[in-house]
């Protein structure tokens, strides 16, 4: 399943550095994603900064030291990017100035023009698109009138969503009709819930909104890609996600689909990673239809939540192959030793968690992030459960009395 191939040395960058154990890795952002991926680093001698608001964020506990700074903050970007060997952005929703300015003092491997694609829906689909991987219809939005035409045009039910700054299902509406569209407030219209654009403007793919077909999917799946700046590729075996209120609860691998519709989302993976050019990690989640058909919906140039099972069932884990990434070390192999189901704890799990803990079985591996602050939905850790079967790790999970009695239906897929 996985694979490795190197292109032709047209398409392959030439920023492309070597950065030895020692060497400073800079992390924009310094949430779990930056923690786990200093966590990575750190056992294989690098040593990390972190630029983060937030005092005491997750990163920064495990940091060597933390720029606390606004995502915003040119002179902070600019102290990180002179005093570090290698710079990576670990979320989407930083000013793309920012990535700019840490490109020009210093070396930021994924490039400030991923993060422009992918902090964008509307760029990122055109995007993938281009790259001949099938996305589901979807129209720019920027008024009612445009809301009201898409709606005509793509049926109901249909999605709308903030072209800029969602995540975990946040800036999303599920149109199931007219009055549905007619309840949408007026604010978002105004692009008042996205982050301001940046440089690289195309006024033609500016709008605050984008509306899309609702995909009536059998199962979510997503991949994370790893590539190097010599152009290297090598990608995790799929994750089957289980997704509740726009948010993931559940990560099942091997995903219970059939190996001709695993290697097709592989591939489009792949396949978008080289398009883009993507340099680190580039995770690309994926609809499948009832046909066995993948479909786009969306990417993060960064570690993702969904592959966070690497990190006790792969001989590697996603966070070391995105340091491997970005420090130009050699690719590792993504091999999967085990089935595992992650589940999430979310703010709301923490009490249960804390109460069944102590009696929990060792292959219950538990990955706590540090946050103080416990809110209902807030990601506050995962588990990540083995079992030598995929039902033995589902029945597992269900003795940890922390997500109730838990149904996770295989997909069934119309023969
Ligand atoms: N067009 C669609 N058709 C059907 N379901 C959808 C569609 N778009 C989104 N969803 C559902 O909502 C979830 C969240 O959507 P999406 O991935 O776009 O949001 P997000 O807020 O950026 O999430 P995150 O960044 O946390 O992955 C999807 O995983 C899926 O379950
Ligand atoms: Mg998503």
């Amino acid at each position: 399943m996985n694979t490795a191939h190197s292109l032709a040395p047209s398409q392959v960058s030439n920023k492309a550095r070597v950065l030895l154990p020692g060497a400073r890795l800079g992390l924009l952002g310094g949430g779990q994603l930056g923690r786990m991926t200093a966590l990575a680093a750190r056992a294989m001698g690098y040593r990390i900064w972190t630029l983060d608001p937030q005092p005491d964020c997750p990163c920064a506990q495990v940091a060597d030291h933390q720029l606390q700074a606004s995502f915003a903050d040119d002179a902070a970007a600019r102290e990180l990017a002179r005093a570090c060997d290698v710079v990576a952005y670990e979320f989407e929703n930083v000013d793309l100035r920012l990535a700019q300015t840490i490109e020009q003092h210093g070396y930021l491997p994924q490039g400030s023009h991923l993060l422009a694609v992918t902090q964008q829906r509307l760029r990122e689909k055109h995007a993938v698109a281009a790259a001949g991987v099938p996305v589901t219809a979807f129209r720019a939005v920027r008024t009612r009138r445009d809301l009201a035409a898409a709606l005509a045009e793509l049926g109901l039910p249909c999605v709308l969503k903030t072209t800029r700054g969602g995540y975990d299902g946040k800036g999303q509406w599920l149109l199931r009709s007219t009055a549905d569209a007619a309840r949408v407030p007026d604010a978002v219209f105004h692009g008042d819930a996205a982050v301001e654009p940046a440089g690289e403007s195309d006024t033609a793919l500016e709008a605050p909104l984008v509306a899309e077909a609702f995909v009536p999917f059998v199962a979510e799946v997503s991949v994370v890609v790893a590539r190097t700046a010599q152009g290297d590729v090598v990608s995790f075996p799929p994750a089957e996600n289980v997704h509740q209120d726009g948010i993931l609860r559940f990560s099942i691998v091997p995903a219970r689909l059939p190996q001709e519709v695993l290697r097709r989302a592989q591939k489009a993976a792949e396949r978008v990673a080289v398009a883009l050019d993507a340099v680190g990690l580039l995770a690309v989640e994926m609809f499948v239809t009832a046909d066995g058909r993948v479909w786009f919906n969306e990417l993060a140039p960064r570690p993702h939540n969904s592959g966070h099972y690497t990190q006790d069932a792969c001989s590697t884990s996603q966070f070391e192959q995105f340091v491997r990434a970005l420090c130009g070390l050699r690719l590792a192999s993504p091999r999967l030793l085990s089935p595992v189901v992650m589940a999430n704890i979310l703010g709301e799990h923490l009490p249960a968690v804390m109460r069944h803990l102590p009696a929990w079985p060792g292959d219950a591996k538990l990955h706590l992030y540090g946050k103080a602050e416990a809110k209902p939905g807030r990601k506050m850790g995962h588990v990540n459960v083995l079992a030598p079967r995929l039902e033995e790790a589902l029945e597992l999970l269900r003795t940890l009395q922390v997500w109730g009695p838990l149904d996770l239906p295989a997909p069934r897929l119309s023969s």
